[in-house]
């Protein structure tokens, strides 16, 4: 674990020891031998009662006439039924704006809404009994897709948008004008580890929850609410979750108050775990687009203006759609300069799951669809799209994005193109694809290589704080907790070799808890990529300031300079003196020194208004490229992703070998999102597609035959990051853009100048069919 420093890299003149190095995540041992304690694997408290929510299974939205629970009551290991008459508090766990009932009132507003929920001795009786139950909804004419929503013309939120320049004009003027419409699926999370909460009531109106939350605090305010009790009643625990990816930033909500409120009702520890159809069926996904795209530009390929309309479904309620569609629009231009440009948005109400965060919060969407309007260019003027795409990057005059932030690293961006151009052997690659297809009927290659710039920090600006809370104790042991959440990205490793840097010490010495709302209050979701930023700053400044008061100690105790005191390889030198850090704080424990510590860190520079649409709403940008190949058969519409090679940018990594694991597992997340997954609703707003039997995630074998990842050697993040590093959870899911461009370089060979046909996800039917009309069409060779 403590080898010697073979990957540390100096920061100004000092070694470092922890940070910059492949250590393994905290846990992955206990992962791999299924040690690592979820929720479901707490022991259970003596009277652990279990909770299963109940739902009308033939209705779709309508007035609740009546439920009739008699027959869910009388049956067999039945404690409680729980309805809205049953809520105390407000009966709503909406992160945002209202609109989300724990259980439904009056009306159903989506097939799977909870309408009950069933408290019994185990989950196999609540699961039968809730069964039972007869629900009678009025019927009405359900708003499902998009275009239904766009014709009832019904929304969540206000339409939005930025503009600049004369878009009209500019299109109007350009050389060339085309225009189309796009269609972007959703993404179920499936998460490892479904939604769960366990409930443990205390004394008075006191309850701990243990909630598989990406945002503890808002889980601890909804609990609250929801019970009618002050938060400081409520305390909400984090250990780990078995992966979140946006799904459990606002909606493990529901969950913990339905938990909390069997605990409240039946004076018992109270756990709900949702079944895997239940989870997909009731709980939002990644918002799916149409997208109406006009783009005005010249014979070279390089873009005057752009008109482009996001359609977002949405869902029953709002939940987090004001912030994902905000980042779909922030990311509508990928990496391109639009000289003048209208982006709007429509947040269209369904009457379907509310949809959520989900890896990238709506930029892949929109950084989806400038891909295509780029393609499209490229194929009607008969050049490469890769060339396409590097005269329209930003660059040192073109630089400002459509909402006014200047693109300051745009050279990384550069940079990083041609040195993947050059590692992918993309012109050789590209000779020899167009050799394949010249020979090949049935077989078809396609070549794609595509950038990506996403934008770090939360576009809410509060969210960009974090807190931590630092002991050290006398035998020279450091307890380290923060506000941030582990899901499997590795924070929790990240944030303790921060800490270990700081104090000098080795990672066994600092113990990493769970998260709780009881050490670091008032935080905002672990999202946005930007835990290890936040996090990781706090917990800096906390041990920062245990160090300073100790080496103000041992400046006196030593009688030596306070410059003297250095903290290293487990010890404290004071000026000729070597001791332990253990020795140190027995010392500084007598001297009466405060050895704990509560670090705080907000983000700098983050001025983004969104009435005005005006400032920064990034501190800085993530770059990567992603170079894909892949092979269609024409025949069957099958697909394999032959080679792919990413270069990416973490800045100065805190840890590599977690890096490349989160750009590794963002690329196949993106991949199957693009290729596989593929949500099915019927005309009646019924989720069909609730199981791994009908909704395809990837799985190993799906793995790229040759797939080579790399970090960019990167000179450090230009801003005043931790140890100038760059956040890694989301931006490597839109590297997968290269994979759907590449099938439609693919169905593109087949009839030259013509644009497919071809939405996302570009399943083997989705291909098949893009093929046959590309075949239909005439000419085709
Ligand atoms: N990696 C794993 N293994 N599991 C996850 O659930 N979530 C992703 C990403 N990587 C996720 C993951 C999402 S959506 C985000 S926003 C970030 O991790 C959150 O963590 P971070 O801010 O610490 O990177
Ligand atoms: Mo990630 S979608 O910001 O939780």
């Amino acid at each position: 674990m403590n080898a010697p420093h073979d990957t540390a890299i100096m920061e100004g003149a000092e070694a470092l020891t922890h940070v910059h190095r492949s250590l393994p995540h905290d846990s992955a041992e206990r992962h791999v031998t299924g040690t690592a304690v979820y929720i479901d694997d707490m022991p259970e408290p003596q009277g652990t009662l279990h909770v299963v929510p109940g739902w009308a299974r033939h209705a779709v939205r309508g007035p609740l006439l009546a439920m009739d629970l008699d027959a869910v009551r009388n049956a067999p290991g039945v404690v409680a039924v729980l309805t809205a008459a049953d809520v105390p508090g407000l009966n709503d766990c909406s992160a945002s704006f209202g609109g989300d009932p724990v259980l439904a009132d009056k009306e159903i507003l989506f097939y799977g809404q909870v309408a009950f929920a069933v408290v019994a001795t185990s989950r196999d009786a609540a699961r039968r009994a809730a069964r039972l139950a007869q629900i009678d909804v009025g019927p009405q004419t359900p708003i499902i897709s998009v275009e239904d929503a766009i014709a009832a013309d019904v929304t969540v939120l206000p339409d939005y948008q930025f503009r600049r320049g004369a878009p009209e004009a500019g299109l109007a003027s350009a050389e060339h004008r085309q225009s189309g419409t796009f269609h972007v699926g959703g993404q179920e999370h499936f998460y490892l580890e479904g939604q769960i909460a366990l409930a443990i009531p205390g004394e008075e109106r006191a309850v701990q929850v243990h909630s598989s939350t990406q945002h503890p605090t808002e889980v601890q305010h909804v609990v609250a609410k929801v019970l009618g009790v002050s938060d400081a009643l409520v305390t909400v625990d984090v250990r780990r979750m078995g992966g979140g990816f946006g799904g459990k930033e606002s909606q493990a909500n529901q969950w913990a108050c339905l938990a909390a409120l069997a605990a409240r009702v039946t004076g018992r520890p109270c756990k709900l775990r949702l079944d895997r159809d239940d989870d997909m069926i009731m709980t939002g996904k990644r918002h799916d687009f149409r997208v109406d795209w006009s783009v005005g530009h010249d014979n070279t390929g390089r873009i005057r203006a752009v008109d482009m309309t996001f359609f977002a479904r949405c869902g029953y309620s709002a939940d987090l759609s004001l912030g994902v569609v905000d980042r779909t629009m922030f990311h509508a231009d990928s990496s391109y300069f639009y000289p003048d440009a209208q982006i709007r948005s429509r947040r269209l109400r369904t009457d379907t799951c509310s949809n959520t965060a989900f890896r990238g919060f709506g930029g892949p969407q929109g950084m989806l669809a400038a891909e295509r309007m780029i393609d499209a260019i490229a194929i009607t003027l008969g050049l490469d799209p890769l060339e396409v795409r590097k005269r329209n990057f930003y660059d040192w005059a073109r630089n400002q994005t459509p909402y006014g932030m200047v693109v300051e690293e745009w050279q990384t961006l550069h940079t990083i193109v041609e040195q993947l151009e050059a590692t992918s052997a993309y012109w050789q690659r590209r000779e020899e694809v167009r050799a394949f297809n010249a020979r090949n009927h049935v077989l078809r290659k396609g070549l794609a290589l595509t950038p990506v710039k996403f934008g770090i920090s939360f576009t809410l600006k509060h969210l960009n704080q974090a807190g931590a809370l630092v002991h050290l104790y006398t035998d020279g042991s450091i307890q380290l907790n923060h506000g941030g959440t582990e899901m499997g990205q590795g924070l929790y490793q990240k944030v303790a070799q921060v800490v270990a840097e700081e104090f000098g010490v080795t990672l066994d010495k600092v113990i990493i808890t769970a998260t709780s709302t009881g050490k670091v209050p008032n935080t905002g979701p672990t999202a946005a990529s930007s835990g290890t930023d936040l996090n990781a700053m706090a917990a800096r400044n906390a041990a920062r300031a245990i160090k300073d008061r100790l080496i103000a100690f041992a400046a006196g105790h030593f009688h030596c300079s306070p410059e003297t005191v250095v903290f290293a390889n487990n010890q404290v030198r004071a000026g000729t003196h070597v001791i332990s850090l253990a020795e140190l704080a027995k010392l500084a424990h007598m001297g009466r020194v405060h050895m704990s510590d509560a670090g705080f860190y907000a983000s700098p520079k983050i001025t983004w208004d969104r009435e005005s649409a005006s400032g920064r709403p990034f501190l800085y940008f993530a770059y990567g490229a992603a170079a894909s190949e892949v092979t269609i058969d024409t025949m069957t519409g099958e697909m394999t992703v032959d080679r792919v090679d990413i270069l990416h940018d973490v800045g100065r990594s805190l840890n590599p070998a977690i890096d490349i694991g989160q750009i590794e597992g963002g690329f196949i997340q993106g991949m199957g999102w693009l290729t596989t997954e593929e949500l099915v609703w019927d005309e009646q707003g019924r989720l069909r597609t609730h199981a791994p039997s009908t909704y395809k995630i990837p799985a190993i074998s799906d793995t790229p035959a040759e797939f080579n990842v790399a970090l960019y050697a990167s000179p450090g993040n230009p801003e005043e990051t931790i140890y100038r590093s760059k956040a890694v959870g989301e931006p490597p899911v839109m590297l997968a853009n290269s994979v759907f461009c590449a099938i439609t370089d693919a169905v593109a060979s087949l009839r030259p100048g013509t644009v497919p046909q071809l939405d996302a996800p570009a399943t083997p039917e989705a291909i098949l069919k893009a093929v046959q009309a590309m075949r239909q069409a005439g000419g085709a060779r």
